[in-house]
């Protein structure tokens, strides 16, 4: 929620043309036409959010969520609420199939419920066919907006409502970055910032350029204004955002580095912990593994998506780096800032790849010593380069490899799970145990679990907690009472 007094805003002169200011009148529009709601029916008018995909998206709901509630929505637990919204994601086929999954449920709320109005947008609203496909198929869906778009909600909201009507609004690019729209964000104590937004790299078997757009940097001292406003708001955790935030700052008017941005940031007093998302291997600097050696803020944690492990295949994939390159990266890092947690991407089943190729894929597993990795199962989407690559790989030949890839990265990460066991090391408490009340959840600087005795009051809070027990991906521990 914002502080702004909507109820100065003067919603019967003319629509300002300026952003932020437009979205402010619009959201004192809505005010008016939800109090009269509100009023006639009796009760609170209600808002729900799914949303879909990567910490793009969660962080786009957040703001969503923020207008809606200045709006005077009130959050519900369900989807049986008077505003529904599906922020979705197009990153691979399942994730479009899961959307489709649950819209039918929403028809039936809607029968029963008169008031309500369903929205969709984020990434798989960016495709003209599924537009299409919502717009003659899904005729129950009454809003639908894109990824460029998400600070207008307000207005597209009140054309709804006022004209009763199906709105449909989806930017297929933008050059704008509007700042200062209200946010509801999720947890106090950490928070994600955008620093960019889109991509330029053009991975073959990406969609995200083709949805999200060219790679857009926000101005540094926006940046920190906004990480210094949640400090100011008791926020001790800042995840910088953007798909690859080694490029950060290059096409500004005045080039800065994302090391130096990190730089930037570390000086914010009351933030005591910063993490980032995500780090394309081919731009990793010197610069940024000097500034991770020396900093006392970045977290010692690297997620480092290396998608193949084999050269030729990665050529294919257009990742502009090699096996060797990559292993060496992870060397340097490691010499550099010796107790980090290196995690990853991988994809198994890209077209092409063989059986010689997958096995440099289990070789870089092995060699990098992951934490973990989030392995995906090849999904040819349309319209990039590798859906039109030939050799396409059979079903079960990628459903055999991927089996054997899971156990080789269980392997490494035994390995590297527990390497702390017996040592003090300080957590941040983000909530009470979900399986046992008396206890609650932390995380290391290196994003490992851990489990101790503990209650409310100490979430939010960093503390230092002895690491009794490793369990193979968490650990065990005790508040430590000497500090
Ligand atoms: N910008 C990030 C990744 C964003 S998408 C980066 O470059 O690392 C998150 C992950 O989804 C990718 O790292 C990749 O492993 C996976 N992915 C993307 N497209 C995919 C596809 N077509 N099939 C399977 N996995 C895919
Ligand atoms: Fe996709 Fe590659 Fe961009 Fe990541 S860097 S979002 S994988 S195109
Ligand atoms: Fe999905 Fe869009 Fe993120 S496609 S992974 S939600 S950028």
């Amino acid at each position: 929620m914002t502080n702004i007094n909507y109820e100065l805003i003067d919603t019967t002169a003319p629509a300002p043309e300026q952003e932020p200011e437009r979205q402010r009148y619009f959201i004192a529009k809505c005010r008016e036409i939800i109090k009269e709601r509100e009023l006639e029916i009796g009760r609170k008018l209600t808002f729900y959010d799914q949303t879909f995909g990567c910490q793009m998206n969660f962080k786009d709901s957040e703001k969503l969520n923020g207008i809606l509630e200045d709006i005077g929505y009130v959050k519900a637990d369900t989807e049986k609420a008077d505003f529904v919204y599906y922020n979705t994601c197009t990153v691979r086929e399942n994730a479009n199939v899961r959307v489709y999954g649950r819209l039918g449920a929403l028809k039936n709320y809607k029968k029963k419920n008169p008031e309500m109005v369903i929205a969709m947008c984020g990434c798989m609203m960016q495709e003209p066919e599924e537009q299409e496909k919502v717009k003659t198929t899904f005729k129950f869906v009454d809003v639908v907006f894109g990824t460029h778009n998400i600070f207008k909600l307000a207005e597209l909201l009140y054309e709804c409502l006022s004209g009763r009507k199906r709105v449909f609004d989806v930017w297929e690019k933008t050059d704008q970055i509007i700042e200062d729209l209200p946010s509801d964000r999720k947890f106090g104590f950490k928070a994600g910032v955008n620093i960019m937004f889109g991509c330029n790299n053009f991975c073959s078997y990406c969609i995200v350029p083709y949805v999200r757009g060219r790679e857009r940097s926000r101005k540094p001292e926006d940046i920190v204004a906004e990480v210094k406003k949640l400090a100011s708001e008791g926020v001790v955790e800042v995840m910088l955002l953007g798909q690859n935030v080694n490029s950060y700052g290059k096409n500004l008017e005045n080039p800065i580095s994302f090391a130096k941005l990190l730089t930037m940031v570390e000086e914010v007093e009351g933030i005591e912990r910063i993490r980032f998302m995500t780090s394309h291997p081919k731009d990793l600097s010197d610069e940024l593994i000097e500034v991770m050696a020396h900093s006392k803020k970045i977290c010692k944690h690297l997620h480092l998506p290396v998608q193949s492990g084999s050269s030729r295949i990665l050529k294919l994939m257009n990742r502009k780096y090699t096996k060797e390159h990559y292993l060496e990266l992870v060397d340097k890092i490691r010499t550099a800032v010796p107790d980090i947690a290196i995690t990853t991407d991988i994809i198994v089943g890209f077209p092409g790849e063989t059986e010689e190729d997958f096995q440099e894929t289990l070789d870089v597993v092995r060699k990098a010593k992951y934490d973990s990795a989030f392995t995906f199962i090849y999904s040819k989407r349309s319209g990039t380069p590798a859906a039109k690559m030939p050799d396409q790989v059979p079903d079960d030949v990628v459903h055999e490899r991927f089996d054997r890839l899971l156990k080789v990265v269980n392997e490494a990460a035994k390995e590297q799970n527990g390497k702390l066991t017996g040592n003090t090391e300080l957590v941040l408490v983000e909530e009470i145990d979900e399986k046992d009340d008396t206890m609650v959840t932390g995380r290391l600087s290196n994003n490992s679990v851990v489990h101790f005795k503990g209650d409310a009051s100490l979430i939010g809070k960093i503390v230092p907690v002895v690491l009794e027990e490793s369990k193979g991906f968490y650990y065990l521990g005790r508040l430590s009472v000497n500090g």
